[in-house]
């Protein structure tokens, strides 16, 4: 009953055998895999802890006798730019955040045991920016320019065992700038493991799981599995793979019959089926895992794990997007890498945080803007339900940045497409790859073959995916569009083009791949609110009506030129089902591009949601529209000058009108006609109390009060979670509030804030979200700014409680208390 057909080698030296196996044959047996799983046979460590670092220029660090004893000592992930201080002469300018770059150095130690004499070393790295070389032992392993790319070297001949140490060295060089449009980060930022294997073993991004038919009965899962064999001789094996459902229960499982493993690199396709497969969604992202066993006379030689979920989808000309049937629209944001005060360095709570408060405001997708994602990201998009889309380019050959990748084009762009596919195609959270964002070849010809080919690498390794690029110039005259690749129109920006899609590109496909470029600084208000500015031509404008700190209105009325307001993208978008989705440019701030470009500005405008995480205004517009939760939500504060016209703006949904009361006199009922996103008073100011109440029908459905706030009395703490894990790496959120007597929040308040950390936790990373802050990130004090600011704990490996206080003069402290759990 199981077929297994044996191929002819192809050139590539890839013995290619396909198991066919029928609907349900071995469906649901054993829960133990043959030859236990459980063996361990692949071990993936952390390799993060304990390096020594020197900033700059090092002469034979790469040599294993190197004395480094006077070197810091560090865990990764470390970005030793956010460690900085911001000048505007540093070299990669404020676009990229005003903070140094340079070289680094990063040297670790370790011993192996004679008993993995024989075993199979390899080292991991997620990501190190930028031109990173590796040594072990002296002994040159490569040299990576691209700063996201995931690699990999094999340690293997290298290596000594026993007491004799062994010693990685990686030089990271982000010397040369600019050579990037934002904060890009310096030195081993993401995460590195060292990977232990048998000889026969599978390959590095080895399989590769596709789900081609999946109806409510049934789904036909094909698995393709690369094994890599070094022991120089040809070996029978057996290559099993079986599905897991969420609860850990195996659903299914396949197995060859022996197969032949002559050659370094074999292939084995194998399919089976689940029946009633639990679909993955947005809303209930229900993830299987596929369990790859490679077994010799009986013994797991390798045990591999991929992520599964089931799930399809389409993108329509005339329908838009659908997932699993349903249509849905694709409500997108896009995000750079940074994690605020944390620098590049990766952290996953901290990456959780972020989608946790997109998810609030209504988010389902991110466009890693504008290059591959740190992995925790997809797995955490995989769990979450976020759908995305992946871009591995910003420029091709011909530059952005003096000393970008453009340079490394030639060599490296083949190379590094393939890996980024490879390392990523397994995840169900990627819907759609963009080869490459606002690309330069755009304007000439050359931007048809080099789209082609790159088109053309990854429909060699996906085909189950759209390929986009955002295009500045959405016309038929691009020369990416015709190179006829893409799969789906990718629109940056030009909304004013949106509703002439279906006649520009009949019978294509759109998506909005960035939209918007509003600019906004969290609680800062400047009237009349209702005047659309664009930067740069009416800019000086900015600058009369008390922003000449450089703070930009929260009022959605300010734009990039290329951009528009958020209301103007999103009433297009919501209005017709071909406009399949958009993203906006972006969730969150990000250090870098403070657009526009004056000192000391020196990260961006343009989150919904300001670089320490607290929301703007308009993520309530968001959460109105892009959620059913019920919303009403009322500004400005109510400090103004008495005599002042004061617009308040409310956005609302669940109800059919506003009533807004100031000081319990009502300011009239406003209502949304046709398609208003907000509704607007103009308001003498008067100090008191303003109230908002929403209804429908006759029933109230929420009310808000915004108070007139009195001086600044006292710090108030809130932390997002107050049990983390002792682990080292996990993270408590503490927002610090300055409010008055009465507990109203203090709208201007920039009070110095100190904290104090009584316990086994440090301070990772303090913020307010104010574009033009100098403040450092790496501090254990903060001014607020609007009356907030951010201290970011991070948890050692120690079990216990921590306390952390903060401390102001002139105002009552807080402290609270967080429990580290082992
Ligand atoms: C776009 C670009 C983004 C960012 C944005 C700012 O044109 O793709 O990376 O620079 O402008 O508005």
């Amino acid at each position: 009953m199981l077929r297994t057909t044996l191929l002819p080698a192809p050139a590539c030296l890839t013995l290619f055998v396909t198991v066919a196996m029928l609907l349900g044959l071995f469906a649901c047996k054993s829960a133990k895999p043959d030859g236990g799983a459980e063996a361990n046979a692949r071990t993936r460590t952390d390799f993060t802890k304990d390096w020594s670092f020197s900033l700059g220029e090092q002469q034979g660090a790469q040599e294993p006798g190197f004395n480094d004893g006077g070197w810091r000592k560090l865990n990764l992930p470390h970005d030793w730019s956010i460690e900085g201080s911001f000048s505007e002469s540093h070299p990669a300018g404020t676009g990229g955040g005003a903070l140094p770059g340079g070289t680094g150095w990063y040297r670790k130690t370790f011993t192996l045991s004679e008993a993995d004499k024989g075993k199979v070393f390899y080292i991991d790295f997620d990501g190190v920016y930028m031109n990173s070389e590796v040594w072990i032992n002296g002994q040159h392993l490569g040299k990576r320019p691209n700063g996201y790319i995931s690699f990999r070297y094999d340690l293997t001949p290298h290596l000594l065992y026993g007491s004799t140490p062994n010693v990685i060295a990686v030089k990271v060089d982000n010397s040369h700038q600019p050579n990037s449009r934002w904060y890009s980060g310096s030195g081993i930022y993401r995460n590195v493991w060292l990977t232990k294997v048998n000889q026969v073993h599978v390959a590095h991004w080895g399989t590769y799981v596709t789900t081609p038919q999946v109806s409510e009965k049934a789904a036909t899962v094909v698995i393709s599995t690369k094994i890599n064999n070094t022991t120089g001789q040809a070996g029978s094996f057996t290559v099993s793979n079986l599905v897991y459902d969420a609860a850990g229960k195996e659903v299914v499982r396949i197995k060859s019959e022996e197969i032949q493993l002559t050659k370094a690199e074999n292939e084995v396709s194998q399919e089976l089926t689940v029946s009633g497969p639990k679909l993955w969604s947005v809303e209930e992202p229900y993830l299987y895992k596929v369990v790859t066993l490679v077994e010799q006379n009986g013994k797991v030689v390798d045990n591999y794990e991929t992520p599964l979920g089931i799930r399809y989808f389409n993108f329509d000309v005339a329908k838009g997007f659908s997932l699993n049937g349903k249509p849905m629209k694709i409500l997108g944001v896009c995000n750079h890498h940074d994690l605020g005060a944390l620098g590049a360095a990766i952290n996953t709570r901290a990456l959780e945080r972020q989608l946790e408060i997109l998810r609030g405001m209504g988010v389902n997708s991110i466009r890693t803007a504008h290059n591959p994602p740190a992995p925790e990201l997809l797995d955490l998009c995989d769990k979450m339900g976020f759908l995305v889309m992946d871009e591995v380019f910003d420029m091709w050959k011909k530059e952005k940045s003096k000393f970008d990748y453009s340079h490394s084009w030639d060599e490296w762009h083949e190379r590094d497409l393939r890996d980024f596919i490879l390392r990523d195609r397994n995840h169900p959270s990627i819907i759609v790859w963009s080869i490459g964002n606002e690309i330069p070849e755009q304007w000439g010809p050359e931007g048809t073959p080099i789209a082609t080919e790159l088109a053309g690498i990854v429909k060699s390794l996906d085909k189950t995916r759209p390929i986009t690029a955002g295009l500045n110039e959405p016309y038929p005259s691009n020369s990416i569009y015709k190179s006829g690749e893409l799969d789906l129109v990718g629109f940056n920006y030009h909304h004013e083009d949106f509703e002439k899609f279906p006649q520009s590109f009949p019978g294509q496909k759109f998506i909005a791949t960035e939209t918007t470029s509003a600019l906004a600084t969290r609680g800062s208000y400047d009237m009349p609110s209702d005047s659309i500015r664009r930067w740069p031509y009416k800019w000086d404008e900015l600058f009369t009506d008390g922003n000449k700190d450089l703070t930009v209105s929260a009022y959605d009325n300010v734009s990039a030129p290329w951009g528009s307001t958020h209301e103007e993208t999103w009433k297009l978008i919501k209005k017709h089902d071909y406009l399949s989705g958009m993203y906006i440019w972006t969730g969150f701030d990000y250090i870098g591009e403070p657009t526009p470009y004056v000192w000391p500005a020196r990260s961006s405008y343009f989150g919904v949601v300001d670089l320490a995480g607290f929301p703007k205004d308009t993520y309530y517009m968001y959460k109105s529209e892009w959620t059913s939760e019920p919303v009403l939500h009322i500004f400005p504060h109510w400090n103004w000058q008495p005599g002042k016209t004061v617009d308040v703006w409310a956005y609302y949904n669940n109800a059919d009108e506003v009533e807004l009361f100031l000081n319990d006199k009502s300011l009239g009922i406003k209502k949304k006609e046709g398609d208003d996103l907000h509704v607007i008073w103009r308001v003498p100011y008067q100090p008191g109390t303003l109230r908002a109440v929403s209804r429908k029908g006759e029933e109230e459905v929420l009310t808000k009060e915004i108070k007139t706030a009195g001086a600044a009395a006292r710090v108030v703490l809130e932390v997002d979670r107050d049990n983390i894990k002792a682990d080292g790496k996990d993270l408590a959120f503490v927002t610090v509030r300055i409010e008055d007597k009465d507990g109203n929040l203090v709208p201007r308040a920039d009070n110095l804030v100190q904290f104090k950390v009584d316990g086994k936790a440090t301070i990772a990373g303090v913020d307010n979200g104010l574009q033009t802050s100098m403040e450092s990130f790496k501090a254990d004090h903060r001014k607020a700014f609007n009356g907030l600011c951010l201290a970011i704990l991070q948890a050692q490996e120690e079990a216990g409680t921590v306390k952390l206080t903060a401390t102001s003069a002139g105002l009552e402290s807080a402290s609270i208390s967080i429990k580290m759990s082992r």
